[in-house]
């Protein structure tokens, strides 16, 4: 069973904004183990600390096939953005939702890793496109809020009715 417990749209609380880590603690990288085995249980390739009711900047992401590459950035900034690229995205928040964002090809980002050391990372292709998404979540903006309001709508009505099915 996965540890945390992960927020469905349109549930208000992925609307609040995150606040940076101020101190990568013990209790911080607990959370971040939590999260990561939430993400591969789900299955999911990012999760972001907002989407378990943890309204702190931090995400977990693991694009790689083999699902041996789990990637943490605490306090994440874009530096540098270029391109833009057009891809289908998903997300654990909107169940069973797929629609095609625009976002930059590619993205130079400082973070903090796990031990609270910054670090660079340059992306590109899916990974770029998971962090700016899980990113966006730490702003309290879900994916789909980039679609029409007619689509929203849809959505909204849609996983309502799944909520209470599941009820
Ligand atoms: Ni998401």
């Amino acid at each position: 069973m996965p540890k945390l417990t992960i927020l469905k749209y349109p549930d208000p609380r992925l609307h609040k904004i995150a606040r940076p880590v101020e101190n990568v603690n013990d209790s911080v990288r607990q959370l971040i183990d939590d999260m990561a085995e939430t993400m591969y249980a789900a299955p999911g390739i990012g999760l972001a600390a907002s989407q378990v009711d943890q309204h702190l900047e931090i995400i977990v992401l693991d694009v790689s096939e083999e699902r041996d590459n789990l990637r943490v950035l605490i306090n994440p900034r874009i530096t540098k953005a270029e391109g833009k690229a057009k891809r289908e995205e998903g997300c654990l928040s909107v169940p069973g939702i797929y629609d095609e964002i625009e976002r930059a090809e590619c993205i130079t980002v400082d973070a903090l890793d796990r031990n609270g050391k910054p670090f660079t990372l340059q992306a590109d292709g899916l990974l770029a496109v998971c962090i700016q998404h899980e990113m966006d979540h730490l702003k309290g903006k879900v994916f789909v809020e980039y679609l029409s309001s007619m689509k929203q709508n849809r959505i909204r009505t849609k996983l309502k009715k799944q909520a209470r099915q599941a009820a």
